[in-house]
């Protein structure tokens, strides 16, 4: 069996968790198995048994590389690993890995295991937030300099092992399909 961990990430959060469950993987799966990673920026091919595929949010969906990535992908056992500025537990987060999952299932794929968490959210996105007048959808109130205060630390240790849990799971279940 033949795994392709693919991930798009621009500011390196997506790949820090991406790489660690390839690490966690690497080391569980058996001999016969292959496992690999690649930005999808490097366009690999699509010649796998099965894709874990990382994304991260973009205006609530997935970043455009992910996006087009995805739907090259028809009737694979799938797994979604994306990070995001909004704490994982929120209406907000689910917005975005179902938005992945919607677009890899209506190209028949089956989503095995979703992960997802936070990533510490690029300066430049900050400037522009901090600079929008109080009234504005994305107004810097007390909650969003919370959020993003809390998301200066992720992905953390937790998170790349709870992903590499998630995936450990996700192995074995496609040992039983596979
Ligand atoms: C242009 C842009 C749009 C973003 N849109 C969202 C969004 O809709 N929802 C969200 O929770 N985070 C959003 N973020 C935050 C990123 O998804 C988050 O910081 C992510 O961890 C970045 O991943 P990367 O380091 O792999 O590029 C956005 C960031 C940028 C730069």
């Amino acid at each position: 069996m033949k795994i392709l961990i693919c991930y798009s990430s621009q500011t390196g959060n997506t790949r820090n968790v991406c790489e660690a469950v390839y690490k966690s993987l690497s080391e569980y799966a058996e001999k016969d198995d292959s496992v690999e990673i690649s930005d999808i920026a490097d366009n690999p091919s699509a010649d796998y048994d099965a894709y874990i595929i990382g994304y991260w949010a973009d205006k609530g969906k997935a970043d455009s590389l992910a996006d087009s990535y995805m739907e090259r992908i028809k009737n694979k056992p799938v797994g979604i690993i994306a990070t995001a500025g909004v704490y994982p537990d929120s209406d907000h987060a689910r917005k975005v890995l179902d938005y992945g999952t919607e677009k890899l299932r209506s190209n028949g794929c089956t989503v095995l295991s979703e992960f997802i968490c936070q990533g510490r959210i690029c300066q430049r996105l900050k400037d522009k937030f901090k600079n929008l007048p109080e009234g504005h959808p994305h107004y810097m109130d007390e909650g969003r300099r919370k959020r993003h205060e809390d998301a200066e630390s992720h992905p953390d240790e937790n998170d790349r092992e709870k992903a590499s849990e998630i995936f450990r799971k996700f192995y074995r279940e496609l040992k039983q399909t596979i």
